[in-house]
């Protein structure tokens, strides 16, 4: 363990502190988030972020390959033997010529951010590398996540190649809501072994499920609440920052769901300036689709703020419990970020504040029309990613973005992670809406259907048994806790 390191309740009128191999995923003083910090004093600190270039050369050790921990000096939370990498991290910021010239931008200014092109298809490997070192130097064999899909892909990839490569995760265990998730990303849980638990709910119920299970069997918990995930996720900065030669851009705009993202971007400018290392922070703004619209609601229509860390808990709490009379259910066709509660929501306040910025919704059907237009013009993203092009598009006709401010847009996830989506906008078929034919039984070797259970957290943990009892992923062992004739637990296939 490195000491330079420690984590940090964000409220600062409780400011409790804890080791970084406390594993906690709130203050356990006041219940709020959780921050890496750093004594920054206390490690070697490159002066210029020219320094990062020397690593560009020296690409045959793996953590300078990495694009997330080439900036390790920035996240100095472990040692480089302890860091379990997958090759994450080597993304592209494109500009986009002919993308601006449609939008109205002139040519130079803006640029896409292409965080598809991580090994597992979304930005979730940048954050999901810092998360999996930080367990395997903690020892911890299961790690755990609820996943919109694309966390689940990024764990189940990650779990696999470290439990391959010798590492000591046995087990990756996701939950996902039951039809929640696009096939793309359903299928890579899937062929990376992962124990997929298919819950009877919606991404919210999935998480608050999770870590009840994970408090329970000593799970390692890998949502954006892990805040060594979100560590890894400042890289996003650092990289477009190197390909813009160093210097900020005016604009970063990005989808939020669980608002993980837009936390840890804040966290990095804000670290970067209180470095000296940046003379400039860009502004945020965060693009939530307005059928998941609840940081929306409280930044632009209720001025929830975070105000010094005094974040005004009650009007969050009212809305919350409106939703919950009104028996509210996000929806959105860019299912990544269909989220009514997100738990960042005080980071990604406190990000707004140190970022100057705001807060767009925008409707289903111009997130399909610009992921449409980023296909049309460069490699493609998800729903989701096309939602943060829509939220520009709309901060340009309201002429809060002028045409030649310079402007990144981060693309979350690739386009082949919700094919059925780009199928149905060009086609007009929805394939989702098909009736599918009756499973039939699986006989693969390596087969690994998903495990339909029922939103009880008895019934999850049946399932999971206890660690020293994990069982195999291969599609047919799969029988802890699980009888045939407990109506709470159905195997699906
Ligand atoms: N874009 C994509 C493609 C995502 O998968 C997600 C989140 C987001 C945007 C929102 O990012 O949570 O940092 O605000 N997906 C999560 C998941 C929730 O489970 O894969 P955020």
């Amino acid at each position: 363990m490195r000491e330079i390191a420690y984590q940090k309740c964000i409220n600062p009128a409780c400011g409790a502190t804890y080791a970084i191999d406390e594993v906690l995923f709130g203050c356990n003083q006041c219940g709020n988030l959780l921050d890496v910090l750093y004594e920054w004093d206390r490690t070697p600190m490159p002066r210029e972020m020219t320094f990062f270039e020397t690593r560009w050369n020296t690409r045959e050790s793996v953590t300078d390959f990495s694009g997330v921990w080439r900036f390790r000096e920035l996240l100095p939370f472990a040692r480089e033997r302890d860091i379990v990498t997958i090759g994450e991290g080597r993304t592209n910021l494109q500009r986009a010529d002919l993308m601006a010239a449609e939008i109205g931008m002139r040519p130079g200014h803006l640029s896409l951010q292409y965080e598809g092109l991580n090994p597992s298809g979304s930005f979730k490997d940048n954050g999901m590398t810092a998360a999996f070192t930080l367990a395997r130097m903690l020892g911890r064999k299961r790690v755990a996540c609820a996943s919109t899909g694309n966390t689940s892909a990024s764990l189940a990839m990650f779990a696999s190649l470290s439990g391959t490569h010798g590492g000591q995760t046995k087990q990756g265990i996701v939950f996902i809501g039951s039809g929640k998730i696009a096939y793309g990303k359903l299928s890579q849980a899937l062929d990376y072994g992962a124990l997929t638990l298919q819950i009877e709910g919606d991404f919210d119920a999935c998480l608050r499920r999770v870590r009840e299970a994970s408090d329970q069997l000593g799970l390692y918990l890998m949502n954006s609440v892990n805040p060594f995930r979100l560590e890894g996720q400042k890289t996003i900065m650092y990289r477009i920052l190197e390909a813009r030669d160093w210097q900020p851009p005016d604009w970063i705009v990005v989808p939020g769901g669980n608002l993980g993202n837009s936390s840890a971007f804040g966290k990095a400018w804000a670290e970067l300036f209180e470095l000296g290392l940046v003379e400039k922070i860009p502004r945020l703004a965060v693009i939530v689709a307005n059928g998941a619209n609840t940081l929306y609601e409280l930044y632009e229509n209720q001025g929830v703020r975070w105000n010094g860390g005094h974040v005004d808990h009650e009007k969050i709490g009212q809305l919350y419990d409106r939703m919950d009379r009104d028996g509210y259910k996000p929806h959105t066709v860019a299912s990544a970020i269909e989220i009514s509660r997100p738990v960042n929501l005080p980071k990604a306040l406190r990000a707004l504040d140190t970022m100057n910025g705001l807060v767009r919704e925008v409707p289903d059907e111009a997130i399909l029309e610009h992921k449409a237009m980023v296909g049309r013009f460069g490699f493609g993203c998800e729903p989701a990613s096309g939602a943060s092009v829509a939220g520009l598009r709309l901060l340009l006709d309201q002429q809060v973005i002028g045409p030649d401010e310079d402007v990144v847009c981060i693309l979350t996830g690739h386009e082949l992670k919700d094919p059925d989506a780009t199928v149905l906008y060009h086609t007009g078929i929805d394939m989702k809406a098909a009736e599918a034919p009756p499973p039939r039984p699986t006989t693969g070797k390596y087969a690994n259907a998903p495990i339909k259970v029922a939103d009880d957290l008895d019934a999850i943990c049946k399932v999971l048994g206890h660690e020293d009892e994990v069982p195999a992923t291969n599609g047919e062992t799969i029988t802890v806790g699980y009888h045939h004739d407990d109506a709470s637990v159905m195997k699906e296939y």
